[in-house]
């Protein structure tokens, strides 16, 4: 799809794996000169070699940092100080019960997965209203809008992002900015099929059987009755990064394989 995207400039955070590589691949094959980035400053470099090699048209290049720490932010914004796109991508999770989450780990989830990524709006975004073109996109969850009681520090910190979007888009009013967010239903990236392919270990099974034997068990509102792919939800926020998209503002977008039942 020829998505008027050529030669944009995004940056996708959490970018070497998972849904964030995969946002990343979809924005190289629309032409866009994607900023890897990542912890494992290794790990980037052989991201943005795979990148030269397969969209050789585009300058893919390292923006490895850990968002969650002050001065590597800094020295990012120092390398990289404009962009066209900001693809918040990076969060952790995982299943806790509600009594083990102390202070601390609520502290952690909402440094991580909130305040890390809207430190990089506070400096990126008044270069985008300034210039009136950009595309701001957090990937929050469908635990955002339905909650689970699997995992209420991740639930919390991604409602947040939905809220955050919102306040933020009313900034943008009269100008091509987007600030969006997209909310991925369960998906396939490596570390999930980790998890699924680890499961069962007493049963001789293929990974499909696996994962159909997890979504019925633990995931049945599911309608696709699969794991998302991270390719789906990478061209979803291609589309959205594009001009084509400019009348999203503020949206929480839906890309959950049917996990919610309710129609809003
Ligand atoms: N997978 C799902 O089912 C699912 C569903 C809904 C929403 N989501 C959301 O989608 C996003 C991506 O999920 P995923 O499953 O694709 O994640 P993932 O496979 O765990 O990938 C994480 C990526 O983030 C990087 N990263 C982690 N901590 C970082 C930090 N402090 N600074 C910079 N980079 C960091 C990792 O590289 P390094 O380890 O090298 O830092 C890696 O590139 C998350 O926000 C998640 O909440 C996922």
């Amino acid at each position: 799809m020829e998505l008027g995207l050529n030669h944009k400039t995004a940056l996708v955070t959490g970018s070497t794996k998972g849904i964030g590589k995969a946002i990343a691949i979809e924005l190289a094959q629309e032409g866009v000169d994607v900023l890897v980035n990542g912890r494992e400053r290794e790990e980037v470099e052989r991201t943005v070699n795979e990148f030269k090699m397969r969209f050789p048209s585009t300058a893919p290049r390292s923006a490895a940092a850990d968002l969650t720490d002050k001065e590597q932010r800094e020295a990012l914004f120092e390398k990289h100080p404009d962009i066209d796109i900001l693809v918040n991508n990076m969060g952790i999770y995982e299943l806790m019960r509600y009594e083990d989450v102390n202070d601390e780990v609520w502290e952690t989830y909402f440094r991580t997965n909130v305040l890390a990524a809207n430190a990089l709006i506070r400096f990126y975004l008044p270069k985008m209203l300034e210039k009136t073109y950009g595309r701001v996109i957090f990937i929050a969850s469908e635990e955002a809008v339905m909650p689970s009681s699997q995992m209420p520090q991740y639930a919390m910190t991604k409602s947040m992002l939905l809220s955050l979007a919102k306040s933020l888009s009313k900034l943008t009013i009269g100008t091509e900015v987007t600030v969006n967010t997209i909310m991925p239903g369960p998906t396939l990236s490596e570390k999930v099929h980790q998890i699924i392919a680890g499961m069962y270990p007493e049963e001789n099974l293929s990974f499909s059987e696996k994962e159909k034997k997890f979504m019925a068990a633990n995931l049945p509102q599911s309608e696709i009755r699969r794991f998302i792919q991270p390719m789906e939800i990478g061209r979803l926020a291609a589309f959205v990064c594009s001009p084509y998209a400019s009348a999203f503002k503020g949206s929480p977008i839906r890309m959950d394989g049917g996990m919610i039942p309710t129609i809003f």
